[in-house]
């Protein structure tokens, strides 16, 4: 399969992977045929991109750290508890911890596998499945790190939670489809004094966690907010949650712009190391990231193109790659591949956008 966008996916391609809405409900599911139809209405509901099933390979299975079923079930709980809180509730902590439980679960046993799949999401759901993203890729990031089981239900409850204080900005303002205006910027600034408030109030759950929302905008080198906490100020769990945060924010479609491609996100997230971001913790977040995701066309410097078939964990920008047109934009017939790992003068220029 291979992720395209809804511009460029042809009717009748095959899709690949289900789409959901942040209830849980299916969209189209997988195997749908696609039609001009339904790749408009993905259009509106801000749906850019879609997995098919293409005409050159169609064996590529591509395994994620998190099972649908799992993610699907923690952006409920998600929803749940932005939805209490709205009604001027609390979030429920059971079914907060139970959810970060079972992704710590299934991390420790996909330790191996990296980041690969881009979740598809529609506009109206986006917080939801940006919490859940963003406590995925914490907790990961705090694996690397080594944590033990405590600290990372702590940071995946912090990470899950860390945007809770949303509920309390109107939504118009949250799913705006426009650039936000200065007025409104300041507006939604203030979710993290608001999650605070609302997670210091919560039954069995920890200050930090509430520190984690009022803190996890603020920047390594103290340009952000709200209180320009900088360095060893800001608490290491807030500092894993602002580069899970910002990876995710640039790798999903938002209404005034596409997607990032990984590799483009991790490079802005390099770049950033030191000033938005703490270094050490930045560098262990990158090595969970595939830059070229498997299914990903990439253009190689041989002149060939060719879709990505596996990427090892150690040497993530050398992808094994099988190829589908040569250096004069002809197909290539039959099953040819070429592994960067052994053809080392050989590397990736560009990933192609469809
Ligand atoms: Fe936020």
């Amino acid at each position: 399969m291979r992720l395209v966008s809804t511009d460029h996916a042809k009717p009748h391609s095959c899709l690949a992977k289900t789409i959901y809405d942040g209830s849980g409900r299916i969209l189209l599911a997988k195997g749908t045929q696609l039609t001009q139809h339904y790749l408009k209405r993905l259009q509106e509901l801000g749906i850019s991109s879609v997995y098919v099933e293409d005409g050159f390979v169609t064996s590529i299975e591509i395994d994620d750290v998190v099972s649908e079923q799992t993610r699907i079930q923690v952006v409920q709980t998600t929803k749940e508890a932005l939805l209490k809180i709205k009604a001027g509730g609390s979030p429920e902590s059971r079914k907060i911890r139970q959810a970060v439980d079972d992704i710590i679960d299934e991390i420790l046993v996909s330790k191996e596998t990296l980041v690969h799949l881009t979740d598809i999401r529609s506009m109206r759901d986006h917080t939801f499945g940006h919490c859940a993203n963003v406590c995925i890729l914490s907790l990961l990031t705090g694996l690397a790190m080594g944590y033990d089981q405590l600290k990372l239900k702590e940071l995946g409850t912090g990470a899950l939670l860390h945007d809770v204080g949303k509920a309390m900005v109107s939504d118009h303002i949250v799913n705006s489809n426009k650039i936000f205006t200065a007025d409104e910027y300041r507006l939604i600034q203030k979710h993290v004094e608001f999650g605070f408030e609302i997670l210091r109030k919560t039954d069995n759950i920890s200050i930090v966690v509430a520190h984690v929302a009022w803190q996890h905008h603020e920047r390594y080198n103290g340009h952000g907010y709200p209180r320009k906490l900088a360095g060893a100020e800001i608490l290491e769990f807030a500092r894993v949650v602002a580069v899970a945060d910002v990876y995710d924010a640039l790798s999903t479609d938002r209404p005034y712009r596409d997607r990032l491609l990984p590799h483009e996100v991790v490079e802005i997230i390099r770049n950033s190391m030191g000033s938005d971001f703490d270094p050490d913790i930045a560098k262990e977040f990158i090595r969970n990231i595939a830059p070229f995701p498997v299914g990903s066309i990439v253009q190689l410097s041989s002149g060939f193109k060719g879709v990505v078939l596996s990427v090892r964990r150690d040497f993530p920008t050398r992808p094994h790659v099988r190829l589908l047109y040569d250096n004069k934009g002809q197909p290539v017939t039959g099953e040819h591949t070429v592994d960067l790992m052994k053809e080392l003068t050989v590397f990736v220029t560009n990933v192609i956008r469809e």
